[in-house]
């Protein structure tokens, strides 16, 4: 019988007239985000007793039924409150009795040298190939500067240079020039130089001439009316290479990306330059550091590790294009720089000591990559002894970020500027090597893992494919997935083994949208997301990847990723916001929580911080429709009347952020009223949702 009146019941909800109902209805609860909560609050205290539209719904669903008998008439009008009541979408959530302990370090960063996030991204330098022409094309970004009569002509030099790590340079060679009519070089920049007024830029270059005493006059000038921001003058160039620093201040400039730098002499003379850099004011001031909007926005996402230096950055191509960790410590001259994967040639400015600055700036911890012996042209190193030194490599890195200063390493990081070592708990042992078609992986991961553990016991060694000779740690997992596949997923790991190794999640996204996910790939990120918190006792961290990426044309090699800027400015897409959403309210323990009844593509899951007596309860609703659902919180003597509701939502999917619209798709928050331990809310179409109780 119960079953017969529930298919009628949902016969009825079909009916166009009910379904019209219900729309209304949803409709006027979700008139504007702004008023939700108040207009929530009333139609909630109205509706508490009487989901769906259970007082005017027989008077609209008699016509239909009027020539039926008038038992079944009876039956219908008397059995379909009970029905609708048996069919609500319901959440019960049990406080008392937690299943698993949230990982401390659950959400994390994972980026590498991909889209220009470090160069043209998150570090800060504003000069484009500052090691001249190490691309395909000799001076990509370097063009002749040449005022009135002047005559310049401007060329790499593969003969001199400042260091053996940089033996090439820009030679600018003057034939005629004034002080009235300057000649050099100008450099384009990441997609143009920002200027901001009343603005401090550092900047520093190498140089020498065959003129004794030349002066180079530096200027920050705009593309379009050659007006010029700021301007200084370096005195007294002399025969030998030699560094040089210099100040740039804007006064009144209007902002704008629509500059270049330009460098001149006032008379006839060849410069050789090397190294020229700029730098706007960084994040905490830090010298040569990283990008301020860039890195308030990673803050912002409470992240707990960075994953470092990649992916496939770490590879390389080839053997020799690898990360190499030693070539991208100490002063930038002795810095060879190296070809990223990802097509173009990495300043190693972002080397290893300012990734683990980048750590301590956000008080995070390293998840240190070390290279492994493959590449990924399918070039491998063997196990045995050919591997030895690439091991010796790992473990001077490994005592480089955390030995004292007396150890061999500690002592060079020392005197790169950092005398106290950084924290580190975990290592990950290559990457991807499951593409490794040699099957040397087994062998590669055991020989690091036992030269490590011999050394460091105490670290934990992650794998990055299944391994049978020894128990790893730790196993790096990654998912790239269309949105359909992060929904249908969502459980992934509900029953997964928990006497393997922990997982790692080490890069993950849903990739739809681009540059940056639109609000579909949100939606089931964090329907993804809800299924890594509720498995966290075995999920020990996760980065969403990749992290950023330049909008610019031509920046991004990689569609979807998080965190999109240019010169000037970045925002965060939905996916960001969803991770903030759900890095910023979470507890320590996962407590059990049943969805009934809600149709497909929703999504829940719930911790509690027991010493701060919240619940984190997580609602993910990818329909389209609103999702009216009786909330039942169990185990709990009291529930707090006032919660916080923040709902990230949007019109359609395909709703997103963008540099000229960046906050299209941003949480809002709310504070809503609940009537105690059972309550009903509806939550927005296309929304993630976070409701903060006290218990
Ligand atoms: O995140 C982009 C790339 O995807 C990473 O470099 C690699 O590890 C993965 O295949």
């Amino acid at each position: 019988m119960v079953q017969r009146s529930l298919t009628v019941c949902l016969r009825f909800r079909a009916i166009p007239h009910v379904r019209g109902c219900l729309a209304t209805r949803a409709a006027r609860i979700w008139p504007d985000r702004q008023k939700y909560a108040g207009i929530r609050a009333t139609k909630l205290l109205a509706r508490k007793r009487y989901p769906y539209c259970q007082r005017r719904l027989p008077a609209i669903i008699l016509p239909p039924v009027r020539k039926r008998s008038i038992k079944f008439t009876l039956f219908l009008v008397l059995a379909l409150p009970a029905c609708v009541l048996a069919q609500a979408p319901s959440l019960a959530i049990q406080v008392d009795k937690p299943t698993a302990k949230v990982s401390p370090t659950l959400y994390g960063l994972m980026t590498e040298e991909i889209n220009f996030s470090y160069d043209g991204g998150l570090y800060a330098e504003l000069v484009r190939d500052r090691t001249i022409g190490q691309g395909w094309q000799a001076l990509a970004h370097w063009t002749m500067e040449a005022r009135g009569n002047s005559v310049v002509g401007i060329s790499a030099d593969a003969q001199t240079g400042p260091s053996a790590a940089l033996p090439r340079s820009l030679k600018v060679s003057v034939t005629a020039a004034t002080e009235a009519a300057p000649a050099g070089v100008q450099n384009d920049g990441y997609w143009g130089f920002p200027v901001r007024p009343l603005t401090v830029y550092n900047g520093s270059f190498y140089a020498k001439t065959d003129r004794d005493g030349l002066p180079v006059t530096v200027s920050l000038v705009n593309d379009r009316t050659g007006a010029i921001a700021a301007s200084t003058t370096v005195t007294g160039l002399t025969g030998q290479w030699k560094h040089y620093t210099y100040v740039l201040k804007t006064a009144q400039a209007p902002v704008s990306a629509d500059n270049h730098l330009v460098l001149t002499i006032p008379r006839p003379a060849t410069v050789w330059f090397d190294l020229v850099s700029l730098f706007p004011p960084t994040y905490h001031d830090r010298p040569y550091g990283n990008r301020i909007d860039i890195m308030e926005k990673l803050a912002a996402m409470h992240p707990k590790f960075l994953r470092l230096p990649g992916g496939n950055y770490l590879e390389g191509d080839h053997i020799s294009e690898r990360f190499e960790w030693k070539k991208t410590i100490g002063p930038w001259v002795d810095r060879p720089t190296h070809p990223s994967p990802w097509h173009y040639r990495s300043s190693d400015g972002m080397g290893l000591l300012e990734f683990l600055e980048w750590c301590e700036d956000l008080r995070i911890e390293p998840v240190l990559a070390v290279y492994a012996g493959y590449s990924m042209m399918q070039e491998h190193i063997e196990p045995g002894p050919a591997l030895e030194p690439y091991i010796q490599d790992a473990l001077d890195e490994i005592e480089y970020a955390t030995a004292d200063a007396n150890s061999k390493w500690g002592a060079e990081r020392a005197k790169d500027g950092h005398p106290a070592p950084f924290p580190l708990h975990y290592v990950e042992i290559g990457n991807e090597d499951w593409f490794d078609r040699s099957g040397s992986y087994d062998g590669r991961y055991a020989q690091y893992y036992k030269a490590i553990k011999q050394r460091y016991p105490d670290l934990q060694l992650i794998a990055t494919a299944p391994i049978k000779s020894v128990k790893p740690d730790v196993l790096d997992e990654h998912f790239y997935m269309a949105a359909e596949k992060s929904f249908s997923d969502a459980n992934h790991y509900d029953t997964a083994d928990r006497n393997g190794p922990k997982i790692f999640v080490g890069e993950w996204a849903t990739r739809e949208g681009e540059p940056t996910p639109n609000l579909q790939a949100a939606l089931a990120d964090s329907a993804w997301m809800t299924g890594m918190e509720r498995n966290s006792d075995l999920i020990i961290m996760a980065s969403y990847a990749p992290l950023l990426v330049n909008v610019n044309p031509g920046g991004m090699q990689w569609e979807t990723d998080l965190i999109g800027y240019d010169a000037l400015a970045s925002y965060g897409s939905p996916s960001y916001w969803a991770q903030v959403l759900f890095a910023t309210h979470l507890g320590t323990e996962v407590v059990p929580s049943t969805l009934a009844n809600t149709g497909p593509r929703v999504y829940t899951s719930t911790t509690r911080d027991e010493k701060r007596r919240k619940l984190f309860v997580k609602v993910v609703n990818a329909q389209s429709n609103t999702l009216a659902l009786s909330i039942g919180i169990n185990g709990a003597r009291t529930v707090g009347h006032d919660a916080i509701l923040t709902t990230l939502s949007g019109e359609t999917p395909n709703a997103t952020n963008s540099i000229t619209n960046p906050r299209e798709v941003v949480p809002v928050e709310h504070h809503i009223s609940v009537a105690g331990p059972k309550f009903e809310h509806s939550f927005a179409p296309y929304s993630v949702n976070v409701l903060e109780l006290s218990y």
